[in-house]
Formats: C-alpha cells, sequence, structure tokens
C-alpha cells in the first residue's frame, strides 16, 4: 500500500481546502483528481460532462486513480465527490493511501454550494433536493471506502486538521 492521505467526501465537503492546509501541515505536495482530469482532457470538469457525458468521467476518474498507484507516494489525494460511488474504485483507493472521508450534512453543502456554477450536478431546477437525495444515496458508500470518517460541518479548519495529524501519527 502506498503512503498517500486520501480525502473523499460529498462535494462542498472541503477536500480541496483541507487538502491545502494539510499539505503546510503534512510537508506532502497535492494532487486533486478533478484538476488532473482536466489538465489531461484540456476541458473543465463542465465540458467533460456536457460533451462527453457522465459515464466518460467517470471512466477517466478510474484510470486517473490506476495511473496514480503508479506515480503518487507520500502525496495528498483530494478526489472528485462521485469517485468512490463506483466500489471498484474502493479497492483502488486502498491500495494508494489511507482515506479519510470528509462527513458533511446536506444542510452545509447547500449554504456552501447553492451560487455555485462548476457542478454539473447541481445545476438543475432544486439543488438542495438533488443534494439530500445523492447524499443519502452516496453515504454507505462513503462509509465503506473510508479508513477514518471526521465530521466537519461542525468544525474549523484547524480541528480537522488536527485530526487528520493525530490519525497520521503527528499531535500538533
Ligand atoms: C462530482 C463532484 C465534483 C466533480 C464532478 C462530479 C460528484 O468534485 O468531480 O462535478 O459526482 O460528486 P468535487 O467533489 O470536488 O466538487
Amino acid at each position: 500500500m502506498k503512503d498517500n492521505v486520501i480525502l473523499i467526501g460529498f462535494m462542498g465537503c472541503g477536500k480541496t481546502s483541507v487538502g491545502i492546509r494539510l499539505s503546510y501541515s503534512l510537508k506532502r505536495t497535492i494532487i486533486d483528481t478533478d484538476k488532473w482530469i482536466e489538465k489531461k482532457q484540456n476541458m473543465t470538469v463542465s465540458e467533460i460532462f456536457a460533451k462527453e457525458g457522465e459515464q466518460a468521467f467517470r471512466q477517466m476518474e478510474t484510470d486517473c486513480i490506476k495511473e496514480l498507484i503508479n506515480t503518487a507516494d507520500r502525496q495528498i489525494i483530494s478526489t472528485g465527490g462521485g469517485l468512490p460511488v463506483k466500489e471498484e474504485n474502493h479497492v483502488l483507493l486502498k491500495a494508494l493511501g489511507r482515506v479519510y472521508y470528509l462527513k458533511v450534512t446536506p444542510e452545509t453543502v447547500y449554504e456552501r454550494l447553492k451560487d455555485d456554477t462548476t457542478r454539473p450536478l447541481l445545476q438543475g431546477a432544486d439543488p438542495k433536493a438533488r443534494i439530500e437525495e445523492l447524499l443519502l444515496k452516496r453515504e454507505p458508500l462513503y462509509e465503506k471506502c473510508a479508513d477514518v470518517i471526521i465530521e466537519v460541518s461542525d468544525k474549523s479548519f484547524d480541528e480537522i486538521i488536527a485530526e487528520i495529524m493525530k490519525e497520521e501519527g503527528k499531535e500538533r
């Protein structure tokens, strides 16, 4: 197993923001699977969804993780919110490192993303209902995939980072 720290969780749970702060604390670089895919495809995630469809994007996510198993070590990997939905990705994520699930409430997600235009899955007429529906469906999969679950809705970044550092055996 590789020694990466992997962050999973629903859109808006703070994977990217936590990942960036964690990269300072752990002195590791960060890879974001969405950005990795965007760079490789030379398109934004929204463009990929519009032009190639969600299924094609999901295959790109699996390909990304497979490639990271060969190339990434001692890094932080922030994943797209839908990546753990495909159960075949669980084995791949576990091979890549320790999986931290940043667990968030639907209310917090809605507050954070109600004006967001970059998440194609939340652009419908009722984003609040969509968040609730998707989160309900995904929660068991995130939990199944996780080595560590961290509730993040009512915590500061400092508290979240401290919990992860403790798990990593590095108390601050
Ligand atoms: C998605 C989450 C997004 C991005 C895409 C699909 C999802 O990533 O991969 O829009 O299915 O939950 P973030 O979780 O970084 O927003």
